[in-house]
């Protein structure tokens, strides 16, 4: 905390944000700014952070103990994302260094976007794009670009917190699906029963579901989480849409599946090593690709942003955020 009479605390904000957020940020600190979206190597991160008590990230710095060592004076890392696999959270714990993520805010927006994936996927809206933009589309026949339906089928999702309940009530509620889930801890029946969905195994869920949706952290468990033997469980009609994190679908082994017609479509707004993608993914037709969007509309991007804001002020400035990783450190 600081008094009236304290210098303010310094911030770093590691990538450009919205400028009124930046201007909330002001307000309260110092601020550095990374204005010109100069892509720092972890010892340039390292260094800007020289003296500084926090630092806004947007999902792709690391902070890790090496880091913690290097920075004494940062309290407090607030990414401007609910995914935090970035932080190496024991180590920002042990270093007394509060992590704080951007969860609820995004969980509409998030589902929506995988919706959309998973509906250009099965009912191929991409394919079908090129396909008309290449001037192919000469005239109309029975089977053109038929793919499968989304409405009554059977959804299933592996992955069961606030995303992965938004689209199951979409799921179940909107379009009439049968929804299966698998999670490491199965919800209490109160909340099955708001979503409409089954838990079941993981197997189960792959040789049963019409389309398969992930929406799993990376963690070391769910590395290659769906790789080839996953895949050969799934219907040959199926859809696969993966909105998690890369890198818990094995991309190599999706790739080979999909251009053997091993399965039928995927959607993936996310990739191992991204923004690089995998080039057989690429060769695909039957992918339907998106950069990282599934949060991306502007009311929820800026309500993200700041929450991100709200925990570097309220920690800095009140000693209290919103939404801790490590609330033991706020304790302390
Ligand atoms: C972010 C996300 O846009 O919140 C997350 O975990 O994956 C996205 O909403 C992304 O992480 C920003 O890097």
């Amino acid at each position: 905390m600081t008094s009236a009479s304290s210098p303010k605390p310094s911030v770093l904000i590691a990538r450009p944000i919205f400028p009124e957020v930046v201007q909330r940020l002001r307000a309260h600190f110092e601020v550095s700014a990374n204005a010109d979206d100069e892509a720092w190597s972890h010892d340039q991160f390292i260094a800007q952070l020289q003296g500084k008590q926090g630092v806004f990230t947007t999902g792709g710095e690391r902070i890790d103990a090496r880091l913690l060592a290097a920075c004494p004076d940062l309290r407090i890392c607030a990414n401007m994302a609910v995914g935090y696999n970035n932080f190496d959270v024991p180590a920002m714990t042990a270093a007394g260094v509060l992590a704080t993520n951007a969860p609820d805010v995004l969980t509409e927006t998030t589902a929506d976007g995988g919706f959309a994936l998973l509906m250009a996927a099965a009912r191929r809206i991409t394919e079908g794009e090129h396909y008309l933009r290449a001037g192919r589309w000469q005239r109309w026949s029975y089977d053109m670009l038929v793919g499968q339906d989304v409405h009554g089928s059977t959804l299933g999702i592996f992955g069961m917190g606030r995303i992965g309940q938004a689209i199951a009530r979409r799921g179940a509620l909107g379009f009439g699906m049968k929804v299966l889930y698998h999670n490491r801890t199965r919800l209490p029946a109160a909340e099955e029963a708001a979503v409409q969905a089954e838990y079941v195994a993981k197997d189960e869920l792959l040789r049963r579901a019409d389309h398969v949706m992930l929406v799993l952290p990376m963690t070391p468990e769910t590395r290659h989480y769906v790789g080839a033997p996953e895949l050969a469980l799934m219907k040959p009609t199926a859809t696969l849409v993966n909105i998690g994190r890369g890198g818990v679908v094995d991309d190599a082994a999706l790739a080979q599946a999909l251009r053997a017609g091993r399965i039928a479509a995927a959607g993936l707004d996310v990739f191992e090593g991204e923004p690089r993608v995998h080039p057989d993914l690429l060769a695909c037709t039957n992918v339907a690709l998106t950069p990282h969007i599934a949060s991306a509309s502007i009311p929820t991007r800026l309500a993200m942003a700041n929450l991100a804001a709200d925990n570097l002020i309220g920690y800095l400035t009140q000693g209290r955020a919103l939404t801790p990783l490590n609330p033991e450190v706020m304790e302390r």
